[in-house]
């Protein structure tokens, strides 16, 4: 099935008739006002660090670029994309997955927050502008560690369908002393990262990493497992802790607010559930079916968020290792994805509409949504509109920013898009990491079109497309 590409789409009425013929629902804005409501300040209110206030509605969505040292140490690939992001005029800044010990990184260059390398995270800081919001975001990978060349997956649950894939078994599964021992150095972390000067910290609940996958441990016996209560455990803990230990950071959360069984490549490498025996209760925010949204547990867990204080929630949704068309909607998927099952649009307006949901019922929070590079040029109509609706507090911006990291500024000073900047989903920024190579934007960033690794992904291509 081959998809419009939405740069095909030359005008805004052709994007809105296509988008009513796909029988969604995603508002879009007749033109997007200079000094609009995306120039609008918006503050949340933390229970500890008091009220904060970000310029506008852009933030910048959290994303590593598998390009730090071996040691968890900042390069200078690393000063370079946290200093675009600077320059970016984004009001908010959601630094990237920091893992708060070296084997629980996603892959052996990923950051680690630690007594080495706190002093390079502080000169990073000070780089932002001074309305600037800067957090970070904490991290242990659990199913998807790999602080290695090889995975050592730990993981919150023998699971049926990811097990197999991912390298886990019975052996992977972490006993509830170490669940202890990870709460205490996700406060450690969170320490050296008020040290470094981050307004806030995210404890990091998304994309099938351990303190998302623990919010499905139904099965898991113990106080980390069971009732919601019991899965949201750990995360309370970390959160309680840190407003313990450090009465002035705020802390904020990144969720898959909802998810979905693992796709898998089918006919056609077109992506297709795994399963269709109609249960699956593995997904957080998911229906039981495996295939639907049902956000139910979300809003408990929101209204658990308030009640602990947090003021900040970013959106997402599934993992871009089993379901990468919710998480991050493409037209040409990574190498280990699968052809899109649905025109990528249909991701964007899912994420749309349960971020929209969320929002409304929790007006208390601050939400960031995710999932709007795939709407290209179209992106600051729907972000207006979302906004305006206050669907959303802030557009969260992801790949676009990697191709085009001036988009905020020139769409708050009301300048022309500079449409050969923008980001067209080629996903070469998730095909290199899976290859071992740095992340970046290839085919777009000229600094990564001229970097040596760019020969290499294209032998990786190259390769893919002969199998
Ligand atoms: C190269 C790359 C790295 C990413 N790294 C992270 C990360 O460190 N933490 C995280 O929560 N999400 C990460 N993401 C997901 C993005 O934050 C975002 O949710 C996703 O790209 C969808 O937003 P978009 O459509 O604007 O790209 C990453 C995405 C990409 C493409
Ligand atoms: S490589 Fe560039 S164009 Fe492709 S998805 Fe990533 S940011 Fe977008």
């Amino acid at each position: 099935m081959r998809y419009t590409q939405v740069k095909n789409l030359k005008t805004l009425d052709a994007f809105r008739e296509h988008v009513d013929g796909l029988d969604i629902a995603l508002p879009i804005a007749d033109r997007v006002e200079p000094n609009g409501v995306l120039s609008t300040p918006i503050s949340f209110v933390d229970a500890s660090a008091g009220t904060l206030t970000a310029p506008n509605r852009f933030a910048i969505l959290p994303m590593e670029g598998w390009d730090g040292s071996l040691d968890g140490g900042i390069t200078d690939l690393v000063r370079r994309r946290w200093g675009r992001f600077a320059a970016s005029g984004a009001g908010l800044v959601w630094a990237e997955a920091t893992a708060v010990r070296h084997d629980g990184r996603a892959n052996p260059n990923q950051l680690v927050m630690s007594d080495a390398t706190v002093d390079d995270f502080a000169a990073l800081r000070r780089g932002f502008a001074e309305d600037q919001i800067v957090g970070l975001q904490l991290t242990h990978s659990g199913r998807y560690c790999r602080p290695v060349a090889a995975p050592i997956p730990r993981t919150a649950y023998e699971h049926p369908r990811l097990d197999g894939p991912s390298g886990a078994d019975a052996s992977s599964v972490l006993s509830d002393d170490e669940l202890d021992g990870l709460v205490g150095d996700f406060l450690t972390a969170a320490h050296l990262a008020r040290q470094a000067g981050f307004d806030f910290v995210d404890v990091k609940a998304c994309h099938g990493y351990l303190g998302h996958e623990l919010l499905s441990a139904h099965d898991r016996p113990g106080k980390y497992g069971g009732d919601l209560m019991g899965r949201t455990l750990f995360l309370r803990n970390i959160v309680e802790g840190i407003r313990r230990e450090l009465p002035d950071l705020a802390v904020a959360l990144r969720l898959s607010i909802f998810d979905l069984m693992p796709f898998t490549p089918g006919e056609g490498h077109v992506g297709r559930p795994v399963d269709s025996d109609g249960s699956y209760p593995y997904a957080f925010g998911g229906d039981g079916t495996g295939l639907g949204v049902d956000l139910t547990e979300t809003h408990t867990l929101m209204q658990m968020a308030a009640d602990l204080g947090i003021g900040l929630v970013c959106t997402t949704a599934g993992s871009p290792y089993y379901v990468p068309h919710v998480q991050r909607p493409a037209f040409f998927p990574p190498s280990d994805g699968y052809k899109p099952p649905e025109d990528p649009l249909v991701g964007v307006a899912r994420q749309v509409a349960a971020t929209a949901e969320l929002a409304h019922a929790h007006p208390e929070i601050v939400f960031v949504g995710s999932g709007y590079s795939y709407l290209q040029q179209w992106l600051p109509e729907v972000a207006e509109a979302v906004v305006g609706a206050d669907d959303v507090a802030m557009v969260g911006l992801g790949r676009m920013v990697l191709s085009y990291p001036d988009m905020p500024a020139d769409v708050l000073a009301g300048r022309e898009l500079q449409t050969r900047l923008l980001c067209r989903t080629f996903s070469d920024c998730t095909t290199a990491p899976r290859a071992g190579l740095v992340s970046g934007c290839f085919p777009i960033d000229p600094f990564y079109k001229e970097h040596p690794q760019r020969v290499e992904l294209a032998a990786v291509k190259r390769e893919l497309r002969t199998r």
